[in-house]
C-alpha cells in the first residue's frame, strides 16, 4: 500500500465487518489504529491496533474515549464512523423501539463522534472526519423503514456539514457500500446483487480517504444504477420498487 496521509486513525465499529478490515490494513501499512465497538477483546494483541471498548451511542463515553486515545496514542488526524445496525423486516413488523435504537446507533453515532472530535479538529485546524452511510441512503427502499433514512440523513449531513468544516481545514468523507459479505449481511435471505468481500469495500475505502474524497463509494456499476433510478419520474421509480415486495402481510 501507498504512503497513507495518517499517523493516528480512530474507527468507532471496529470489531467486525468492514471497520475491522480498515482497521486491517491500517495496521498493516504502520498506522496506529485506535479501534472502538462494545466487544474489542478480540483485537487485543493485534499489531497497530489498540482497543478502545466503546457504545457510540453514549456520547459522554464517546468523548472519554477520544479523550483516553489522545491522552495514550497522541492526536488523531482521521476518524472514521463504522458501527451500524441493520433490520431489515416491514414497516408493519418494526418495534419504536428499532426505529430509536437504530437511529441511536447510525445516526447519533455519528454526532456523538463528530461532537467529541470537532473542537480538537477546530482548534488545530486540521483533521478528516469520515463516516459509513450506505446506497440505501440514495432512495427509500422495501424493508429499509428503519434502516434507510438513518443513512440518508448521514449523507445528508456530510453534505451540509463539508462547506462549514473546510472553513477549518478539516475534510469530510462520507462512504456509501453497495452490499459487503459482513456479519450484518450474513443473515439476509434475498439476493445481494454485486456483493463485495469486506477486503476490497476496506481497499476502496482507504484508497477514497487517503485522496480525500468527498463520497467514496461502491461497487461502481450498483452505485450508477441506484443513482439512475433515483432520477425516474415518482411513478416509474415506484414501479419497479413495488415489485421489491411480496403479496401484502397479513398485519395491518
Ligand atoms: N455490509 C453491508 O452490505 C453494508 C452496506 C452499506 C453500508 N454498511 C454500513 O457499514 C458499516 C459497517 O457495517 P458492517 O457491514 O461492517 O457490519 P458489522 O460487521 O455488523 O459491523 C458493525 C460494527 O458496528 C459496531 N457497533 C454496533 N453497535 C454499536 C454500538 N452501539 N457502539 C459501538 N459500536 C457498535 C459493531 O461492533 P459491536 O457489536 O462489537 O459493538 C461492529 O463493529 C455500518 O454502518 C453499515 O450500516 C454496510
Amino acid at each position: 500500500m501507498a504512503k497513507l496521509p495518517w499517523q493516528r486513525v480512530w474507527i468507532i465499529g471496529a470489531s467486525t465487518g468492514i471497520g475491522f478490515e480498515i482497521a486491517k490494513q491500517l495496521a498493516a501499512a504502520g498506522v496506529e489504529v485506535a479501534a472502538s465497538a462494545r466487544n474489542v477483546d478480540h483485537l487485543a494483541g493485534l499489531a497497530h491496533i489498540h482497543p478502545f471498548k466503546l457504545d457510540v451511542t453514549n456520547a459522554a463515553s464517546v468523548a472519554k474515549t477520544f479523550q483516553n486515545i489522545g491522552d495514550n496514542l497522541g492526536p488523531v488526524d482521521l476518524v472514521i464512523g463504522a458501527a451500524g445496525k441493520y433490520k431489515p423486516v416491514f414497516s408493519q413488523e418494526l418495534s419504536l423501539e428499532d426505529f430509536r435504537s437504530t437511529l441511536d446507533v447510525n445516526y447519533m453515532g455519528v454526532i456523538n463522534m463528530l461532537d467529541a472530535v470537532l473542537p480538537a479538529f477546530r482548534a488545530r485546524r486540521s483533521g478528516h472526519v469520515a463516516w459509513i452511510a450506505s446506497v440505501a441512503g440514495y432512495l427509500g427502499l422495501p424493508k429499509s423503514a428503519a434502516y434507510g433514512p438513518t443513512k440518508a440523513a448521514l449523507i445528508n449531513l456530510a453534505e451540509g456539514l463539508k462547506p462549514e468544516l473546510e472553513q477549518f481545514n478539516i475534510t469530510t468523507s462520507v462512504i456509501n457500500p453497495g452490499f459487503v459479505r459482513t456479519p450484518m449481511t450474513d443473515g439476509n435471505d434475498f439476493p445481494m446483487p454485486f456483493l463485495m468481500e469486506p477486503v476490497e469495500a476496506a481497499r476502496r475505502t482507504i484508497e477514497g480517504l487517503a485522496k480525500g474524497k468527498f463520497e467514496i463509494a461502491y461497487p461502481t456499476r450498483f452505485v450508477l444504477i441506484l443513482k439512475t433510478l433515483r432520477l425516474l419520474p415518482n411513478w416509474a421509480f415506484f414501479a419497479i420498487t413495488r415489485r421489491l415486495i411480496g403479496p401484502p402481510a397479513s398485519k395491518p
